[in-house]
């Protein structure tokens, strides 16, 4: 319960902080809201994404999973997709995987944990996908960073391949896509570029996500 406790009282600290640079700050925070940014990314407990970014409470929309997953029958994604993209008006989605991630491993070793392995699965079908190319890499480890990449190029296009967005595009309505990821032992994001803004874009870019291996650098991402 001591552990309980000194959450709270930091918690009292860090608000007193945020008061004493800008006394109205939680005051307007509570009128509303109006992202930019929309952040799907892994729930693993080593990544702070608002924090780490440089943002502000009120800057960004978060939504994470385990191995941050967008599949089109997950009520709960696409409801805060649904609602960050046709309500609030992001410009941009964020899809933030990380190297070493413990669901994109678990899914390549075929380890049992449970009911999560239910949700993993998803995961062993772009390594079913991608087989002849990660096969192709020369270690255990090369291959499983470049899952944890094909994961998040995966996840964008999932996100892109939703109503909400292609909805969106319908409209005219400004919105990005990007795939980011993150080094846990460095504390720093890579952009992946393989950021789409329409439907042919999107198209473009799994045409040459799809290209064998030889194709491109080894380990690298499609440009
Ligand atoms: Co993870």
């Amino acid at each position: 319960m001591e552990r309980i406790e000194r959450l709270l009282n930091s918690n009292r600290r860090w608000a007193e902080e945020l008061k004493a640079d800008d006394p109205q700050f939680f005051e307007r925070l509570s009128e509303s809201q109006s992202p930019e940014l929309l952040w799907i990314g892994c729930s693993d407990s080593r990544i702070s994404p608002t924090s780490s970014i440089g943002l502000l409470p009120g800057e960004m929309f978060v939504h994470r999973n385990v191995a941050n997953l967008v599949n089109h029958s997950d009520m709960n994604c696409l409801a805060v997709m649904q609602f960050a993209i046709e309500v609030l008006k992001v410009e941009h989605v964020i899809v933030c995987g990380h190297y070493g991630c413990g669901g994109v491993k678990a899914a390549f070793d075929d380890a049992r944990y449970g009911l999560v392995d239910n949700w993993l699965r998803y995961i062993q079908d772009t390594m079913h996908k991608h087989q002849a190319a990660l096969e192709k890499l020369p270690d255990y480890e090369t291959r499983l960073d470049r899952l944890c990449e094909l994961n998040v190029i995966e996840q964008v296009i999932s996100v892109g391949e939703t109503t909400i967005v292609q909805d969106a595009w319908d409209r005219g309505q400004t919105l990005y896509l990007h795939g980011w990821i993150y080094r846990i032992g460095e504390g720093i994001y890579r952009d992946m570029k393989i950021t789409v803004r329409s439907l042919d874009e999107l198209n473009a870019m799994r045409t040459a996500t799809y290209k064998p291996a030889e194709t491109r650098p080894a380990g690298s991402v499609p440009a």
